[in-house]
């Protein structure tokens, strides 16, 4: 509670900002690498965790389409010889040799929804209808092993449910599927010990040519014209169980609206002893759709060309299908419980921040990139250019389009090659970074684990259909679909056939195969060229990570697999192009400012943070800096620009001693506020006093503040923090430091002596120097005092500044310190090291007033400075705001203590 109520009032403000043992992230002055976007876009909230959807019950439901066959016998018994596929409501597919048995009878009954077909288990799901009318392929004999395929139409319609529902049909010539399923009661009414239970077998496709060797050995009679293209073979490799029933399914089961439905790819037809590797032979049923279709038209059933589309076919019976294996989280013998966040393919509203589309010539394309920082975007090199004209825009989220303003493809990228087709493309102006949360790019070695990709498919086929979902319309409108899928490795990644050729040397370290072994219904998902392979990474909160950029897939990855452009083969290049010292040309000699004088700071043509130092306290000495062929002087004689790390026995290390014992001191007094070394300046007229500044004690007699500030006139006083003294400090002196600029303030630093000394205790106590010259807090907290005038009553005199108002109010708000890089970027001065940036991760300006200080507090509750606000033309529309980086003056103010 605290922690709210306190927060706003400067002098009983306690610890609002920081948690106490928060781990503390720290962000270097220097951006080094492209694996800092949670240091750059970091999320201070964390998010919230969406509990898992509540399970509830579902059937077994697996056989639901299969039917047994039956003869009934003068006895009453019924044999059941033969298994059939339930096709439509009222019809069952089966073979043409399963309508005669061997005393040429024909079959009378069917049943449905029987696990145990010898038993009474489970019959009171059971559905038993008689068989009215029986089609025969016209060109099936039964002297042959061709056209193996009829149609029973049944007395009446079955009665829906989740353990009878009809099956699809696979209509495509192209069986692409790696593994297919037999069901069925056993070789029923063949063999004597049959199988009551109903079982699956696994079966593996095989091509006809192949299969032919086993079956052209010229000892079946019944296949004089060898295997025709109207059978499809399977085998056993693993010989463990036996073939399904003579007429039952040869099946793979698709994935649409988080289900599973079985689409016939043929029927049992002939061949394969039990336990041995001999394929199967299936009636294909592709290649009978006509005449399945005009035959049940014949009999009466309301089917259409549309009926066995895929998309239809799946959607009409969608909400009696089983689910996705992958939801389901436990079992019971009846029920299953489910979560649906861990189903294979979800939809969701909109993309997600990071992703923008490429536009042409005014329009959109379909390509995407992915945005991973507010200028930066990385595509595939194929998307940049099309028939000619370059991209020249991105559309991200609703904005209009956005200029590009600068395109760097990989240079090794050739035309329509597979290899470096990588893209960065610079926006002209930069992206809000509140309606953003850009990408991270993952660096190393490809994990193993599920990824997210994005992709585009109808509505109606991919919602997840809840349990009770029984109405169900057509929604041809396009989705955004996420994929779940695993990394897959050399050896079991399944590239479509039709991308082997572009993929010469196969998968090489450069791409990333993510996919699942899992088909869809066709033409339910395609995926977003050029969008992200993706998944959340925490790193203190929850991040979006790019492993790479979708590249080239079918059907989403399912089956079989997707292949991605990964982004940790081209870090490097990637680092090139997009850090500040990456493109920097080496090899000239340059004077950086002949102004400059022993102890400046001066920029190194890498932006490494550097002083100006005599030759002989730099560590490179001259052979470095000449072997590397560069080398930046400070003046013409012997001071170089010294890059901080560098510098030996600078006064640099050697911190004033009151300063490096501030923190135990401070520790020592244990502050009960954060605003124990906080004062107002104070200047004094006839009338009023103005309280301009903000300062912050920083040893016993000196505080520290701005030059532009304090300027020229000296201030009457200081006013201390609560219960300390109601009265006012008077100022002896100021100091500004000699090098402040007011044009574009740098140097913009000034100190404070007062005349008499302070006495320290847990109210008033130093805030101690950020001294660290690499590296500074990530989330600080900028304190924004309010500057007020308040009138003087006329009985005060200025001998003993005996002032009782005490300006209260200071706001406290969280933000980000920043690379220097990523400011300059809109900044218009150049950013120095000496110089620190800050944003407020709220609001996309960084308002504030040049009062303003950013304050970091430590786990002991010690206060330090680091920074203070040089920026007057504030809330005007930048996004971060400039701060006097105090590590860089840590020297200068030490030689005032
Ligand atoms: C100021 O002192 C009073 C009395 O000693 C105490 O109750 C109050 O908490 C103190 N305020 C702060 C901000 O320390
Ligand atoms: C063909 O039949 C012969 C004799 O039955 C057998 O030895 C041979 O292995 C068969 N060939 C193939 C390819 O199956
Ligand atoms: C099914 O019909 C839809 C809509 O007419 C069509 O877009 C789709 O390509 C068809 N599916 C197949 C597998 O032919
Ligand atoms: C490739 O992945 C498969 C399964 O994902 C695993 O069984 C196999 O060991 C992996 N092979 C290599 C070389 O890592
Ligand atoms: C040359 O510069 C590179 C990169 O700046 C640095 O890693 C290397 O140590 C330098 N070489 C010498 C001899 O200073
Ligand atoms: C250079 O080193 C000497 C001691 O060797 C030291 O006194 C001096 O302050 C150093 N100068 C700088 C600019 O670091
Ligand atoms: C006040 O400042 C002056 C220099 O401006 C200095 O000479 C004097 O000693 C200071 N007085 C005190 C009490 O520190
Ligand atoms: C500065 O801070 C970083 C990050 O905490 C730390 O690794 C480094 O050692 C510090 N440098 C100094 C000189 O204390
Ligand atoms: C305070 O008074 C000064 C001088 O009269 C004036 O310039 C300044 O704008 C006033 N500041 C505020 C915050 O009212």
């Amino acid at each position: 509670m605290w922690i709210v109520l306190f927060c706003g009032l400067l002098f009983v403000a306690l610890y609002c900002v920081h948690g106490h043992n928060d781990d503390v992230v720290f962000l270097p002055n220097e951006r080094t690498t492209l694996d800092d976007c949670h240091l750059r876009f970091h999320r201070l909230q964390p998010r919230g965790f969406v509990a898992p959807a509540a399970g509830f019950p579902a059937l077994l439901k697996e056989f639901a389409h299969m039917g047994a066959i039956g003869w009934t016998q003068p006895d009453g018994n019924i044999l059941w010889k033969c298994g059939g596929t339930l096709i439509w409501l009222d019809t069952v597919l089966t073979a043409a040799h399963c309508v005669l048995d061997a005393n040429n009878k024909e079959p009378d009954v069917v049943r449905f929804g029987d696990l145990n077909i010898e038993t009474s288990e489970g019959d009171k799901f059971a559905q038993q209808l008689k068989i009215v009318e029986i089609f025969r392929h016209p060109q099936h004999r039964f002297s042959a092993h061709y056209h193996d395929i009829a149609l029973l139409k049944l007395e009446h319609p079955v009665e829906l449910s989740d353990i009878v529902t009809p099956a699809c049909l696979w209509t495509d010539e192209e069986v692409r599927f790696k593994v297919l399923e037999a069901t069925g009661w056993g070789r029923t009414g063949y063999v004597e010990n049959q199988t009551p239970i109903l079982l699956k077998v696994a079966l593996k496709p095989m091509e006809n040519e192949e299969c032919s060797r086993v079956y052209l050995n010229g000892t079946d009679r019944k296949l004089k014209l060898g295997l025709q293209s109207h059978q499809i073979c399977a085998v056993d490799e693993k010989m463990d169980t036996c073939e399904g029933d003579s007429g039952g399914p040869l099946q793979v089961k698709l994935l649409h609206n988080g289900r599973m439905t079985p689409f016939i790819v043929g029927i049992t037809s002939f061949g394969a002893a039990c336990g041995m590797s001999t394929p199967g032979v299936y009636t294909r049923v592709s290649s009978y759709i006509d005449w399945i279709v005009e035959t049940m038209q014949k009999s009466g059933a309301m089917v259409t060309e549309d009926t066995y589309n895929a998309t239809f076919c799946a959607l009409s019976f969608a909400p009696f299908r089983e689910f996705d294996e992958a939801m389901i989280v436990s079992r019971t013998a009846t029920d299953v419980n489910l979560n649906y966040e861990r189903a294979h393919m979800s939809t969701i509203y909109e993309l997600p921040s990071y992703l923008a589309q490429l536009v042409w010539n005014g329009d959109t394309n379909d390509c995407y990139g992915v945005i991973i920082d507010e200028n930066t975007v990385i595509t595939l090199a194929q998307c940049v250019t099309k028939n000619g004209i370059p991209v020249s825009h991105i559309r991200h989220l609703n904005d209009n389009a956005l200029e590009v303003s600068r395109v760097h493809v990989h240079p090794k990228y050739k035309h329509e090659s597979s290899s470096n087709n990588i893209a960065i493309l610079r926006l002209k102006h930069l992206l809000n970074i509140l309606d953003l949360q850009p990408a991270c790019i993952w660096h190393e070695e490809t994990p193993s684990r599920e990824v997210h990709v994005y992709g585009s498919g109808r509505t109606d086929i991919n919602n997840i259909l809840f349990e009770g979902s029984e109405i169900y319309s057509l929604d041809p409108s396009l989705s955004i679909l996420t994929p779940r899928l695993h990394f897959q490795n050399a050896s079991s990644c399944i590239i479509p056939k039709q991308y082997q050729p572009l993929l010469r040397d196969g998968l090489t370290d450069e791409y990333i195969c993510t996919g699942e072994h899992l088909f869809l219904v066709p033409k339910s998902c395609e995926l977003l060229t050029g969008a992200a392979v993706h998944n959340e990474v925490n790193r203190g909160n929850i991040y979006p990570m790019v492993y790479g950029l979708n590249y080239l897939s079918r059907d989403c990855g399912f089956g079989e697999h997707s292949i991605a452009i990964g982004t940790a083969s081209h870090v490097g290049w990637m680092k090139s192009v997009l850090l500040p010292n990456g493109q920097k040309s080496h090899g000239t000699v340059q004077f950086v400012d002949s102004d400059r004088h022993e102890g400046d700071s001066c920029r190194r043509y890498d932006g490494r943070a550097a002083r100006c130092t005599p030759i002989s306290n730099c560590s490179r000495g001259w052979k470095q800096f000449l072997s590397n062929g560069t080398i930046e002087l400070c003046d013409t004689s012997s001071l170089v620009c010294c890059p901080l790390s560098d510098i030996v026995n600078s006064d640099n290390s050697v911190v004033h001693p009151v300063l490096q014992e501030c923190p135990t001191l401070v520790k020592d007094l244990k502050p009960t506020s954060s605003a124990g070394s906080l004062v107002y300046i104070a200047w004094l007229t006839e009338d009023i006093v103005e309280f301009r500044c903000l300062g912050t004690i920083i040893t016993d007699r000196i505080i520290l503040t701005t030059a532009s500030c304090v300027g020229t006139e000296v201030p009457t006083g200081v006013q201390l923090p609560a219960n300390t003294s109601q009265n006012m400090y008077r100022v002896n002196t100021t100091v500004l430091h000699p090098a402040y600029k007011a044009n574009d303030h740098i140097n913009d630093i000034a100190l404070i002596q007062l005349e008499d000394t302070l006495v320290w205790s847990s109210d008033l106590y130093p805030s101690c120097l950020w001294t660290n010259t690499t590296h500074v807090p990530l989330v600080l907290s900028m304190i924004s005092p309010i500057a007020q005038n308040i009138s003087r009553s006329a009985d005060h005199t200025d001998q003993n500044l005996n002032i009782t108002a005490i300006p209260e109010e200071a706001e406290y708000t969280r933000v980000l310190s920043m690379y220097n890089s990523d400011c300059q970027r809109t900044h218009e001065h150049e950013v120095l090291d000496t110089q620190l940036c800050a944003r407020n991760p709220f609001e996309s300006i960084t308002c504030g007033t040049f009062l303003d200080q950013l304050q970091f507090i430590n786990a002991d509750k010690v206060p330090f400075v680091v920074g203070l606000s040089t920026n007057f033309s504030d809330c005007s529309n930048t996004y971060f705001k400039l701060f006097t980086r105090i590590s860089g003056f840590v020297n200068w103010i030490g030689m005032y203590i």
